[in-house]
């Protein structure tokens, strides 16, 4: 029998999402389950009864809605939501196990199954599901409007009749999905914008959206996991140099630090925010977890004596609720895609799957937290060329890389190349010689300027790639059917990895340009 699956409304104070929007209503369906949403629990992102009733989904009362066979919600339920769920039900939420593990030990006294939203693992084969990188990706917008909002200037320059107005200046500590989100809003309002991060390999992603990345010289290893570790001491101190240096500079602090597992990190200090000038503006988005600024408080807008605005809200992505609703409800739908291998209104949940292992709390009534660790694999290192900042010293290094060629090895192979050449220049054709001249010139020069170029220009480079792998192409199919059977199959291996090259590079590119098509 098919099941079905009940999109409940939030009763915490001030949580303004739902589970589902009429949109990813229509694809739950999709997937074969009956969807049953309760009267109501749209309203507060914006989404009536009458929507989802014309998505396809039947509007029920609450005890009915919390009957169902899988129950989709936001946040942690209540003791009293826990008694209103059916036996054998599956729960699916913002858990907090790690957080809150009265309620795992709540959960495990039904027979119930549990999946935590906020406990899936951070690999690339579990991103669409990743909660909690949408909703920082919000947050992180909202913090830059809610700065915009207390902030008394506007953020782009601009040369008026009136006067000329510089541009505000923002710094953004901590470059994770958060931080990216505020650089990119900050930098399209038009600030000039710049960021801080512990992780070396984050400067190019900085960078990529026109910000400034400020790295801090002290070797940092670069994160295996996504995540940053605890930074050392001597990180601490030129850091609170930085500090020191930018909060005397800039109009807005927008700070994310995070290192999973503990509290947040003190970045901005008492004295920094004194040093900061009158209707300066501080984002504090990890006020929850004990603030990376002094004089933050959870929840609330604090007023400084020198003038200082710190925002510590702890709901940033619940204040856009349509947007974080439609963004929740599709790491759902991704979820259940998953959790329904027969798209036929029916759970099967695979332990043999790192991200459902990881994200089960509860398998009808035993407790599964926590799971075993997941193997992530590791970001790319950047180059300490790469990372170097504006700052003074030398850049933050990364793994190393392999040693340099000894001279002694150089010279060998140079001249084994340059004999292997010679003997080939003398003994073969003429027409051959001066070919195989133009292809070692062609090999080196072309080793050298590709080389060089930055990533950034990586899709340009293809193109021009494409334009020759096309002229390898004609060139091959001249060379066919002059009855030399080897020339024969050397064209043939030509034309074969030239189309390669040619079509891949255009799947490639439709691919990315799709990423920017408006539906
Ligand atoms: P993330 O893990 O993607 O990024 C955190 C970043 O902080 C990482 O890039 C890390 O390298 C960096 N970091 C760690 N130690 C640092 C230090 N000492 N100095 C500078 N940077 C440091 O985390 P995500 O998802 O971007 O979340 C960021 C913060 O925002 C978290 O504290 C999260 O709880 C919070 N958040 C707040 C919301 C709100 O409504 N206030 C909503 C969503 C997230």
């Amino acid at each position: 029998m098919v099941q079905r699956l009940g999109v409940v409304a939030e009763s915490a104070a001030g949580e303004t999402r739902v589970a589902a929007t009429p949109a990813t209503v229509r694809q739950l369906a999709g997937l074969g389950y009956e969807v049953v949403v309760e009267s109501g629990a749209g309203l507060r992102a914006g989404f009536t009864d009458a929507s989802y009733a014309g998505a396809g989904a039947q509007v029920v009362g609450r005890e009915e809605a919390w009957r169902s066979d899988v129950v989709l919600k936001v946040v942690a339920p209540s003791a009293g939501e826990v008694a209103a769920l059916r036996d054998d039900a599956t729960l699916i939420g913002l858990i907090g196990p790690a957080l809150d593990p009265a309620l795992v030990d709540t959960l495990t006294q039904r027979s119930l199954t549990v999946l935590a939203m906020d406990a899936v693992p951070r690999i690339s084969r579990a991103q669409s599901l990743d909660v909690l990188s949408s909703m920082a990706n919000i947050a992180g917008y909202r913090a830059v409007i809610e700065a915009a909002h207390a902030f008394g200037r506007f953020f782009t320059g601009q040369v008026t009749a009136a006067g000329k107005v510089p541009p505000a200046k923002v710094l953004v500590a901590g470059a994770g999905v958060a931080g990216l989100a505020a650089i990119g809003a900050a930098g399209g309002l038009g600030a000039v914008v710049r960021a801080t991060d512990p992780r070396p390999e984050v400067a190019d992603q900085v960078r990529s959206l026109g910000a400034e990345f400020l790295a801090v010289e002290v070797e940092q290893e670069a994160s295996a996991d996504g995540y940053a570790k605890a930074t050392s001491a001597d990180y601490d101190r030129r850091a609170e140099a930085l500090y020191a240096e930018q909060a005397a500079d800039v109009d807005i602090i927008v700070t994310t630090a995070l290192i999973p597992g503990r509290p947040a990190p003190r970045l901005i200090s008492a004295d920094h925010v004194a040093s900061m000038r009158p209707g300066s503006v501080i984002v504090d988005m990890a006020a929850a977890q004990g603030g990376n600024v002094a004089g933050s408080v959870p929840g609330e807008v604090v007023v400084t004596g020198n003038g200082v605005t710190i925002i510590g809200y702890t709901d940033l992505a619940g204040r856009l609720p349509a947007q974080a609703s439609q963004l929740y409800g599709t790491n759902l739908v991704n979820l259940m895609k998953l959790l329904t291998p027969g798209r036929d209104g029916q759970v099967v949940l695979d332990f043999d799957d790192v991200v459902q292992r990881s994200m089960t709390v509860v398998r009808d009534g035993g407790k599964t937290w926590p799971p075993p660790p997941v193997e992530v694999s590791a970001a790319p290192v950047a180059r300490p060329s790469d990372t170097a900042g504006p700052a003074v010293g030398k850049p933050a290094v990364g793994k190393r890389s392999k040693p340099p060629l000894t001279d002694r090895r150089r010279f060998a192979v140079v001249g084994l190349g340059a004999a292997a050449l010679f003997l080939l220049a003398g003994f073969s054709p003429n027409q051959l010689a001066g070919n195989f001249t133009v292809f070692v010139l062609a090999v080196v020069i072309g080793y050298y300027v590709i080389g060089s170029v930055h990533h950034a220009l990586h899709t340009p480079l293809m193109s021009v790639t494409n334009a020759i792998s096309g002229i390898i192409v004609v060139g091959a199919l001249l060379q066919i059917g002059h009855g030399h059977t080897a020339v024969d199959v050397l064209s043939f291996a030509a034309v074969l990895l030239a189309s390669i090259n040619i079509f891949g590079g255009f799947a490639v590119t439709r691919r990315m340009l799709s990423m920017f098509t408006k539906d």
